[in-house]
């Protein structure tokens, strides 16, 4: 096949595309939920939102959803970069269900070197919940990440002040609280923590919490509520969202929150999204008019620290098989 150009271009055989499909299903997803389904038709690839993995109770919207596809999204895309392919993507396509959040065609018209690094990247990205050391995160390293947001269409801000620390501490802790007490939420949560399948978090990565300075966490609820920190010294917290706050502008936060994520590993840094605080519509309100000193619809909030040298490797989380996520 040409392009307009007359260049020979080459899409991608149906065996490069699984294995990039594999790759991007190591994205990070709310709860492990893994909310994506793929279909590749005549050379075309779809992402589109599985409904039946949202959570109704935490994420009535599918805010949480379209942000994990996102995420799947990017690493599909940094997947093929990194085996020498390209794609050009359309995402919300015009006249296609909701539910289709993005065509990919992936295809090269030169062969490019592969970054193994790139792949082993993605192999290494994990949701590290330990507690983050002391050490500080450099402003500049702050900003490189946020700048990155950009890119995709996102919007940044790192929570640097004291004072806006302070604010986001005190809303983080009254979210938390919030939520606490749901019980239709909690049940929700629950279920999605130690399955024993293909989805969802493993206990063994979630922690025990018997210190009352560890970063509380929303899986187990702690008993001196008041003496814990969200937010702990070294750490940083960035606000990632967009203009809107809506499918599109989420699909896109998905995609600049992968990338951020992946840079910061590849800095040697940790990532552990916190979500309470935006799940919670008032706090949310809150961050945006009290926290943030540019306008912009907050979606996530990510904490970026640095984990102890020689700590353990951690299990990864499971993933669904590539014939459950393929619809045909
Ligand atoms: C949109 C989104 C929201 C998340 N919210 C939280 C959260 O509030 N707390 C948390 O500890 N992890 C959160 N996570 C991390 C997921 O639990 C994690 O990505 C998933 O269990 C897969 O594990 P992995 O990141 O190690 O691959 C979130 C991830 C995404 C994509």
């Amino acid at each position: 096949m040409t392009n307009r150009l007359g260049t020979r271009t080459e899409r991608a055989p149906a065996a490069v595309v699984e294995r990039l499909v594999s790759l991007a299903c190591l994205a990070p997803s709310v709860h492990n939920t893994q909310p994506w389904l793929w279909r590749h038709d005549d050379g075309v690839l779809e992402l589109q939102a599985d409904l039946r993995r949202r959570l109704p109770a935490e994420d009535p919207r599918g805010r949480n959803l379209t942000l994990s596809c996102g995420a799947a999204l990017h690493h599909l895309q940094f997947a093929a970069r990194a085996l020498g392919w390209e794609t050009s993507v359309d995402r919300l396509p015009a006249g296609a269900p909701d539910t289709v959040l993005a065509r990919i065609v992936v295809s090269r018209t030169v062969h490019h070197a592969v970054a193994r690094g790139d792949i082993d990247l993605l192999r290494t990205r994990c949701t590290d919940r330990r507690r983050f050391t002391a050490w500080p995160v450099p402003p500049d390293r702050l900003d490189d990440l946020c700048r990155r947001a950009g890119l995709w269409g996102a919007r940044a801000e790192a929570v640097t002040s004291d004072a806006a620390r302070f604010r986001l501490e005190l809303l983080a802790n009254r979210a938390i609280s919030f939520l606490e007490v749901e019980g239709r939420r909690l049940l929700e949560q629950d279920r999605w923590i130690d399955r024993g399948g293909p989805d969802g978090i493993p206990l063994e990565l979630l922690p025990d919490d018997p210190d009352p300075l560890q970063a509380r966490s929303r899986f187990r609820p702690g008993v001196l509520e008041d003496t814990r920190l969200v937010i702990h010294g070294g750490e940083r917290v960035i606000a990632l969202g967009g203009d809107g706050d809506d499918v599109g502008s989420w699909l896109r936060t998905g995609e600049a929150m992968s990338d951020l994520w992946l840079e910061a590993t590849r800095a040697g840094m940790s990532v552990v999204p916190m979500t309470q605080p935006i799940e919670v519509e008032s706090t949310r309100h809150e961050i945006a008019r009290t926290v943030l000193t540019s306008r912009f619809e907050p979606h996530l909030l990510l904490r970026v620290g640095w984990q102890a040298i020689g700590r353990r490797d951690l299990p990864r989380t499971p993933r669904r098989p590539l014939r459950d996520v393929f619809v045909g």
